[in-house]
C-alpha cells in the first residue's frame, strides 16, 4: 500500500528505519526487510550506515526501481559541496527517492537549496524536512521555492503534533512518523487499550499502533533488528480499526515526547562534524 505525495510519487506506507544501527546491523535488518517484502528504507548521513544500506539493497536482488529509499543531509553538511552526491555514492545508487534536511539547525536554507537543486537535476525525487516546527518552519515555507513533500517528526500515540501536521497539510506535505513505536517503550507497547485491541484482532500491540498510524495518514518507519519484529511490522494490512477504536486510541495521548532537545542542543548539531568516508 502506498501514499501518493503531492508531486505524484508513490511512497510505501511502511518502511524500515535504521537509526542507531551499526553498519552490520543495518545491512542485516535491511536485507531481512527487503526479502520479507518491504520496499521502503530510511537512513541518514548521521546514522553512518548509508554504505551498508546500499550493500543490503544490492544483496537483496530487489530491483532498485522497486525500492523507495530515503536519506537525510546532516546539519554540518548544509554548506558542504557535493553532499547529495556523497550520499548517492555511499548508497550506490544514481537517485534517492526522498532526501531530507535532518535538523532545523545552522544554515538550513542552504541545505534546503541543495535539495531543490538536486530535485531539479533528478538526483532526488522528493524533498523532505525533519524536526521543523514554529518559526523555523515558517521561515522555510516562506523562503523555499519548492514546498517540502514530506516531514519526518516524532509521532506515536503518546505524542501527536497536530499544529505542525495541519500547517503542512495545507501544502500537501505528508507526515512520516519517527519513533512510531515510542522507541520501543514498554509502557506504550503495553497500554491496556492496545492489549485489548491486539487480542480482538489476533495481532501484536505494535501492529495495532502501526495500523493506527497509517489510518490517521502517517507513514511509518519502525526500526527493528529482530527478524520476527521486522516481518510483523509489515503485516498490518489484513485488519482495520473502527472509528470508535481510533477515538479510543486518541485518548491515550499524553503530549509526551521521548526526545526533548533544547533549541541550543538542536543548534549545536550544525557544528557536529561527521566523517562520511569513515563508515564500513
Ligand atoms: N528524523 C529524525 O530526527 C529521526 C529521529 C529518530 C528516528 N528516526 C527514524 O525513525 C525510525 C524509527 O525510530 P526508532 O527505530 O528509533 O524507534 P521505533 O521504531 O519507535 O522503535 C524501535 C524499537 O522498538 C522495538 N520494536 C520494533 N518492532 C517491534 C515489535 N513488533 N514489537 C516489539 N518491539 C518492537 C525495537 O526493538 P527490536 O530491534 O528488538 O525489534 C526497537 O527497540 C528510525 O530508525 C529512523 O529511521 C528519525
Amino acid at each position: 500500500m502506498n501514499f501518493t505525495l503531492s508531486n505524484g510519487l508513490a511512497m510505501p506506507v511502511v518502511g524500515i528505519g535504521t537509526f542507531t544501527m551499526t553498519p552490520a546491523q543495518a545491512e542485516a535488518a535491511v536485507l531481512c526487510a527487503l526479502t520479507s517484502g518491504y520496499r521502503m528504507i530510511d537512513t541518514a548521513q548521521a546514522y553512518m550506515n548509508e554504505r551498508a544500506v546500499g550493500r543490503a539493497i544490492r544483496k537483496s536482488g530487489v530491483a532498485r526501481g522497486e525500492i523507495f529509499l530515503s536519506t537525510k543531509i546532516w546539519a554540518s553538511q548544509y554548506n558542504t559541496e557535493g553532499t547529495v552526491e556523497k550520499s548517492l555514492e555511499l548508497l550506490g545508487t544514481d537517485y534517492i527517492d526522498l532526501m531530507f534536511i535532518h535538523q532545523p539547525a545552522g544554515d538550513f536554507m542552504a541545505g534546503y537549496k541543495k535539495l531543490e537543486d538536486a530535485y531539479k537535476e533528478g538526483k532526488i525525487r522528493s524533498i523532505g524536512i525533519s524536526n521543523f516546527k514554529g518559526e523555523k518552519l515558517e521561515r522555510l515555507l516562506n523562503e523555499c521555492e519548492i514546498k517540502p513533500h514530506v516531514i519526518q517528526m516524532e509521532a506515536h500515540p503518546y505524542y501527536i503534533d497536530t499544529a505542525t501536521t495541519e500547517r503542512l497539510a495545507k501544502h500537501g506535505c505528508r507526515v512520516m512518523a519517527w519513533y512510531p513505536l515510542g522507541h520501543g517503550d514498554k509502557a506504550l507497547l503495553e497500554e491496556p487499550a492496545f492489549i485489548q485491541l491486539a487480542e480482538k484482532y489476533g495481532k501484536s500491540t505494535a501492529q495495532v499502533i502501526l495500523r493506527w498510524h497509517i489510518q490517521i495518514g502517517n507513514q511509518v518507519i519502525p526500526g527493528s533488528k529482530n527478524p520476527e519484529h521486522i516481518k510483523e511490522n509489515l503485516d498490518i494490512f489484513d485488519f482495520a480499526l473502527t472509528e470508535g477504536e481510533m477515538a479510543q486510541i486518541a485518548r491515550v495521548n499524553k503530549n509526551q515526547r521521548y526526545y526533548n532537545a533544547t533549541d541550543e542542543k538542536v543548534e549545536s548539531f550544525a557544528n557536529f562534524v561527521i566523517d562520511l568516508d569513515s563508515q564500513e
